[in-house]
């Protein structure tokens, strides 16, 4: 949560600043705010609301040209969203002005340590207790800015990406992070600084990983970064692969509808490489140096949050019938505050899409305290996921802007199925004949999403019919049971409309009382071996009036007449639906919220990258 950007360099730092707040606007959108050294001094500007309210506000100042600044866009965690709370924070002296991506877990001590020393606090932010902490050390002790900074980092506790600009040093900004991202971007006698690489892409591939604990110091054209021990490290320049028309809308109306449509080429840029059914072969490069802990592991416990938790789930089902290997999913969420028994013999799957999740990441370091060996799936390279593992596999999906994760839900089950795959055929509990036919079917996927994209107009008619539903249950057994929980989290987080997932069967135990004429269910039923007990669910529903929505095979004869719509996707091995099931699911959330008038790409209180508890 929140996006960090800073600039110092011999351009214009505004309005490179305001343009990369926009890119990382996905993280936070709460507020947004500059701080830039004039002529006049240090200027802080900001305003509650997106970067576009502080582009409005900026054009009351005649002058803000400056060579260096530091910009912010926030997700509020300490405090509402207003222009007080909104970052950069000055210090009490208004020599420095800091901007912060983190939670501090004792700013509550620091805090009541500086009111008794006459510190006064405008904001409810622990980031603005965070540079008055940095200040108090920096007068006590006499020091530089920089010493300064590494002796409050031996006390904060939490996490943090910050940047700090100081009024007496106009060609110096320091940096420092743990737990939440930071790269820098090496440019010709310029440097950026972000909590991601899409605001820095258009000026220079080179970039640097800031590390947890480690402090960088900008000053004079120079990059220096130590830890915070104070030992010195070689700041290792690593080549960006990005493109910058991967981060644009590139004519779609939303990065959402951008994303779902990119699916045909995402899945298949996940595969490219590694599968080739012709010859038989998968490679996953990660898995190499771990396939015998891998094929030898007691059990599996993949360990994610939220959509990329569904896409666990899927695997929970894959690896059990390929590999059979017993499998658990954990919300990371629950896992690390839960003592879990875990132990060298395990086998951990961390999903993210970004990388930067923090109950993920904790969940991560509590396994690997154990003694588990640790696989990350991870899409944002560099990510910190992908850094804490010991050895991953890449989505390749491309950036994911949309709040609402699609491409990459697709692309983590891409990625866990050709890992499930590969590890039951070493095991030999996939046949070399079996495991041929599946290789071959997987292929066909990308071009099976292709034509279940085309379903986009029946989809809209349908979203018209019920987009002013205030309910909707979503329901699927066996593989499509995650699938469901996914279609109804699509849903809730954008259009606002209360959906709840259930397994089809489950429905009796409870959720059935819920059914009249108001309640749309979707049902997940394709041509798979719980269909018959599916169809015997919608009748259920059918009976007390529940209106239906079918997701069926295509050619399907049977649920056709009981549903008020159904619709037809291609036919595929039953452990490969999901990647072509929840295509429409999707596409239903995109357009009832697109005509409820939500904000799609940034719905409320979201933001896409998770990082406090
Ligand atoms: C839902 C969504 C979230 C994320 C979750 C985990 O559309 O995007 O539920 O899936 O916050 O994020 P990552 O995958 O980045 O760890």
């Amino acid at each position: 949560m929140c996006g960090i950007v800073a600039y110092v360099g011999q351009q214009e730092a505004l309005p490179i600043i305001i343009k990369g707040l926009k890119r990382l606007e996905y993280r936070g959108y709460d507020s947004a705010g500059v701080a830039l050294l004039t002529k006049d001094g240090l200027g802080v500007y900001k305003k509650k609301g997106k970067v576009s309210e502080l582009e409005n506000h900026l054009v009351e100042f005649a002058d803000l040209s400056s060579k260096i600044g530091i910009g912010h866009t926030r997700w509020a965690t300490h405090g509402e969203p207003n222009d007080v709370n909104a970052h950069p924070h000055y210090s009490a002296s208004e020599k420095f002005a800091m901007i912060h991506n983190g939670i501090i877990e004792n700013y509550d001590v620091l805090k009541k340590d500086l009111l008794n020393k006459g510190y006064v606090f405008h904001s409810e932010t622990d980031s603005e207790v965070f540079i008055k902490f940095i200040e108090d050390i920096f007068v006590n002790n006499h020091c530089s800015l920089e010493e300064a900074v590494r002796l409050a980092l031996h006390k904060i506790v939490g996490a943090y990406a910050i940047v700090i600009v100081n009024k007496e040093e106009p060609d110096t900004l320091i940096a420092a992070r743990k737990g939440s991202p930071l790269v820098i971007g090496v440019g010709q006698d310029e440097y950026f600084l972000a909590s991601d690489a899409t605001p820095i892409i258009e000026y220079t591939n080179q970039v640097v990983y800031l590390d947890d604990y480690e402090i960088a110091v900008i000053r004079d054209n120079q990059l220096q970064i130590k830890t915070i021990e104070n030992v010195e490290t070689n700041p290792y320049i690593n080549q960006l692969e990005l493109e910058l028309e991967a981060i644009e809308k590139g004519g779609y109306d939303h990065f959402m509808l951008k994303e779902i449509n990119e699916q045909p080429r995402s899945i298949a840029d996940c595969m490219r490489g590694r599968l080739d059914a012709k010859n038989g072969r998968l490679v996953l490069g990660g898995l190499r140096d771990y396939m015998n802990k891998f094929q030898n592991a007691k059990r599996i416990i993949i360990t994610a949050c939220g959509t990329s938790w569904h896409a666990g789930l899927v695997a929970e089902y894959l690896f059990e019938e390929f590999a059979r290997i017993p499998v658990e999913v954990e919300y990371a969420s629950e896992f690390r505050y839960r003592n879990p028994v875990v132990g060298p013999e395990d086998f951990i799957i961390a999903i993210s899409q970004s990388g930067e999740t923090a109950d993920t990441l904790a969940a991560i370091e509590l396994a690997k305290s154990k003694g588990a060996t640790i696989f990350g799936v991870c899409n944002v390279v560099g990510s910190s996921i992908a850094r804490a593992t010991h050895a991953g596999s890449y989505t390749h999906a491309g950036p994911e802007i949309g709040v609402a994760s699609t491409k990459a839900f697709t692309a983590q089950i891409s990625v866990l199925t050709m890992m499930a795959l590969k590890l039951g055929y070493q095991r030999g509990t996939l046949s070399e004949s079996r495991y041929m036919q599946l290789l071959s079917e997987l292929e066909t996927i990308p071009s099976k999403v292709e034509r279940a994209l085309k379903l986009n107009d029946k989809i809209q008619v349908i979203a018209e019919k019920y987009k002013d539903s205030r309910n909707f249950l979503y329901l699927g057994r066996g593989y499509n049971f995650p699938v469901a929980l996914e279609g109804a989290l699509k849903l809730k987080e954008i259009s606002y409309i209360h959906a709840e997932g259930y397994p089809a069967a489950e429905m009796k135990h409870g959720p059935i009382a819920l059914i009249d004429e108001e309640m749309p269910v979707v049902f997940i039923a394709t041509k798979d071996s719980s269909y018959e007990k599916v169809v015997s669910n919608i009748q259920e529903v059918k009976a007390r009036k529940g209106k239906i929505i079918a997701v069926v095979t295509e050619g399907d004869d049977t649920v056709k007449h009981m549903a008020d719509y159904i619709i037809e996707i291609p036919d595929t091995e039953e452990a490969f639906v999901p990647l072509i099931s929840v295509i429409p699911l999707q596409q239903l959330s995109y357009h009832i919220a697109v005509m409820r008038g939500c904000n799609v790409d940034q719905p409320r209180n979201l933001a896409k990258s998770v990082t406090v508890e």
